[in-house]
């Protein structure tokens, strides 16, 4: 992976475009989670301290096209400026007239937010034009939008292509992480995946096991995958339509020697709530009015045991229903025994994708493994083993 930082970069004087991703969480008006805010900050600072002209571009939610009041980047322009640490200018459009005018009032050291780039049709059909417009504003464009690279987007693909360009600190952080984890790690490497549905998994399945000395298999998707295997799972939540797709990955572990560890025990309830009654049973014990969830001591043991022989670990959802209590006990004592190895410097540990992050944040770890992605779908998409558009652009010109 080559691509460009902003080391590479004399940007005095410049008009530099950054594409951050700034879709952060917002209930009546306020942020309610900074992570993305802090992770784009840096870019931000280093490039108005360095004397650049810094443009700021990002989409948020998804307006489709149109403008969309709720939908605007201004409740972020007091966070932001928190962040970086100056004062943040806004154009109330990302193309056009306004922004041409707020940009041309830039003297060097200044930060400027572009309005949602989502507010145009150009951005998600990544229109030439739109390109072109967004293009017309800067003279150099750094992309620290990791999250968002799975969109082939004017404003992260196709700008890319019209400018000279490099990746941001953030985008950087995840790339490098990236690729000592899954692109050129230290062996034996260990994949995590969890989470509810084997649909939504497929390839990342196929992917990974291909690739790892052990993949792990927790979430209500290993229900599905001891159904494949004949085993009775009561009322547990499965997907009787992928049992096939489970025994094809169960087969590709054969083939590629890969060690498919699925729990040996669970915890088992009646119903879906916090502090139902529960007990813990091995996998072939489930009744028929009993529902898995969450994975029992002897499977966290089984995965503490694998873990010891491990250099690399990659982590994608949790081991149970984390959300309630007491089913979230085996996804924190998974989370916990990662973070001691890496603290012990045995363990390089890279997690990401939806529902983990807030998984780990329960289990009080979230600042104990190697890296955290920021990311989504776009770490799902990597750990599929796609090229992202908006990283591939990067290294295009
Ligand atoms: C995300 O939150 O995953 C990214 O910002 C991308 O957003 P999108 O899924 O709406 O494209
Ligand atoms: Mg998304």
């Amino acid at each position: 992976m080559a691509f460009r930082t902003l080391d590479d970069l004399d940007v005095k004087a410049k008009r530099v475009l950054v594409r951050a991703d700034l879709n952060v969480p917002v209930a009546d008006g306020a942020v309610t989670d900074l992570t993305r805010i802090v992770r784009q900050a840096p870019t931000l600072k280093e490039l108005a301290e360095r004397g650049a002209r810094v443009i700021v571009l990002s989409h948020f939610d998804r307006p489709k096209g149109k403008v969309v009041p709720s939908m605007s980047l201004k409740v972020l322009l007091a966070p932001l400026s928190d962040a970086v640490g100056r004062r943040v200018a806004f154009a109330e459009d990302c193309i056009g007239p306004m922004a041409e005018q707020a940009v041309a009032a830039l003297k060097d050291g200044d930060v400027l937010l572009l309005e949602n780039t989502r507010f145009h049709k150009g951005e998600e059909a990544n229109d030439p034009e739109m390109a072109r417009q967004l293009a017309a504003l800067g003279d150099i464009f750094v992309n620290d939008a990791f999250s968002a690279a799975h969109r082939a987007h004017a404003s992260t693909e196709g700008l890319a292509r019209l400018l000279p360009n490099a990746a941001g600190r953030s985008m950087q952080a995840e790339l490098t992480h990236l690729e000592k984890a899954l692109g050129n790690p230290e062996r034996p490497l260990l994949a995590v995946v969890g989470g509810a549905k084997v649909s939504t998994k497929i390839e990342l399945l196929q992917n990974l096991v291909t690739r790892v000395e052990t993949l792990v298999i927790g979430g209500a998707m290993a229900n599905t995958f001891l159904a494949a295997q004949g085993i009775k799972i009561g009322k547990s939540l499965h997907e009787p339509d992928h049992l096939e797709t489970a025994r094809k990955v169960i087969h590709m572990a054969t083939e590629s020697g890969a060690v498919l560890l699925l729990p040996s025990d669970v915890v088992v309830a009646k119903e879906f709530k916090a502090g139902a009654t529960h007990r813990t049973v091995p996998v072939g014990n489930i009744a028929e009015d009993e529902m898995a969830l969450d994975v029992g001591p002897d499977s966290i043991k089984a995965f503490e045991t694998r873990l010891q022989a491990t250099r690399t670990l990659v982590w994608n959802g949790p081991f149970g229903a984390f959300e309630i209590q007491p089913f979230d006990a085996g996804t924190v004592s998974a989370a916990r025994a990662v973070a001691d190895a890496t603290k012990k410097g045995q363990l390089l540990s890279v997690a990401g994708g939806g529902d983990t992050v807030a998984a780990l944040a329960h289990a009080g770890v979230e600042q104990d493994f190697t890296y955290v992605s920021t990311a989504g779908g776009a770490f799902l998409e990597w750990l599929e083993g796609k090229e992202l558009p908006g990283v591939q652009a990067l290294t295009a010109r």
